[in-house]
């Protein structure tokens, strides 16, 4: 049984469940189940042991979620002053909070600087730009191969991330000079990683810089782990390089952690046929853009009764073709009203959201302890113009 972070026993979401948000909240609405959450937590703590967590906020920087998992002790990767203000504002801020990105502003530098932040440096000329005594860690590009979306791939040769491998040291070096704090090295080869071997492969090109590096404090081995992945192989190939170098080992998983405990719900439109079936439904690239973005595949529920009907494109109201949250679905005869839920939504939904065509952002709600709790309320047009009227 699942037990949520209160030792309460876990009441697990259901159809029904479902149905009540989408009628209490309308639709779309991104559903986020507790118990879920906290299973996702324990299941990264059980594997990478007292490796400390990092959030990376961009999957799902909803203050909520970002409050749950501060008083759960895990800290946060933040790429942008946003991302940063949202940290400062549920408190956290020192030994829980890392500043990165490879194009920081200097609002970013001070703003980290402020909240004392470990920055991530990913090139050699940020030792220059960050504040003086700052403590810092140097992000590696490893230079593979990765087996993700090319726009998901961050550790491949050519992308636009880290430092080469031959850089490194000399980096680390720099920054001892510079009056720095050179924790160690980090790493991050990419999002969605279908191929456990690709950070063995990393970590293994990271650990052949030990002979020039000498020990190192921290080692952070990035995120990017599939929903799917050997987590405690992954740990072990991540704790192995880390023993090497001395360090203690940092991971940040985004996606991993809110993900699956994340529930699009949107309602049928319509039907269309053109040669192909589409089911037309209310939410769509404005709300995921997962599929269009990477032609990611997220499973889908229908949640009404009747015989299977073939299957079906299920395509968003946007006037733009590419707007198809999953193709080939094989579905029971849709009708107008139907629900539909679109798994796996709870990272990189949310927070990829957007106002394109004045579409209002759609509310977000918890499950949790047998009750449905918002945590975002849907935005209405004047939200969405609201910066646009200047008195
Ligand atoms: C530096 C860094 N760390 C961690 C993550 C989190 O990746 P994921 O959500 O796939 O775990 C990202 C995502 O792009 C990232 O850029």
């Amino acid at each position: 049984m699942i037990l949520s972070s209160n030792n309460t026993a876990a009441v697990a979401l259901t159809s029904n469940h479902l149905h009540r948000a989408a009628a209490q909240y309308g639709t779309p609405l991104y559903l986020y189940d507790a118990a879920e959450l906290d299973a996702a937590l324990s299941r990264v703590r059980s594997a990478f042991g007292t490796a400390r967590v990092y959030y990376a906020m961009k999957a799902n920087p909803n203050l909520t979620l970002l409050r749950r998992l501060h008083a759960a002790g895990v800290g946060f990767e933040c790429v942008s002053a946003g991302e940063i203000a949202r940290a400062e504002r549920i408190g956290a801020g020192g030994d829980s909070l890392l500043v990165n990105g490879p194009a920081k502003s200097d609002a970013e530098y001070a703003a980290g600087a402020r909240l004392g932040a470990t920055f991530i440096v990913d090139r050699a000329e940020e030792v220059g730009l960050l504040p003086p005594h700052s403590r810092a860690l140097v992000r590696v590009n490893p230079a593979l191969e990765i087996s993700t979306h090319d726009h998901l791939a961050t550790g491949a040769a050519g992308s636009k991330f880290g430092v080469t491998l031959a850089q490194a040291p000399a980096v680390l070096q720099a920054l001892r000079d510079a009056g720095h704090t050179a924790l160690g090295l980090h790493v991050h080869i990419g999002s969605a990683i279908r191929n456990a071997q690709d950070f063995t492969a990393a970590f293994a090109r990271l650990a052949d810089l030990r002979a020039e590096t000498g020990p190192l404090a921290v080692l952070d081995a990035g995120g990017g782990w599939g929903l799917n992945a050997d987590l405690p192989g992954i740990a072990r190939e991540a704790q192995a390089v880390a023993t090497v170098f001395g360090a203690e080992l940092w991971v940040e998983p985004g996606r991993y952690l809110t993900a699956q405990a994340g529930t699009l719900l949107t309602r049928v439109v319509g039907t269309k046929q053109t040669g192909r079936s589409f089911v037309l439904v209310d939410a769509g690239m404005t709300e995921l853009l997962r599929p269009m973005l990477y032609s990611a595949e997220h499973p889908v529920s229908a949640l009404w009764e009747g015989e299977q009907s073939g299957t079906w494109d299920i395509a968003g109201p946007a006037c733009e073709s590419g707007d198809l949250l999953a193709r080939d679905v094989t579905l029971p005869t849709p009708q107008r009203g139907n629900l539909l839920a679109i798994h796996e939504a709870g990272a990189y939904g949310a927070g990829m959201s957007s106002n394109y065509l004045t579409r209002s952002r759609p509310a977000e709600v918890l499950w949790e302890d047998g009750e449905l709790k918002l945590m975002r309320r849907r935005e209405t047009p004047e939200d969405v113009w609201a910066a646009e009227e200047m008195g």
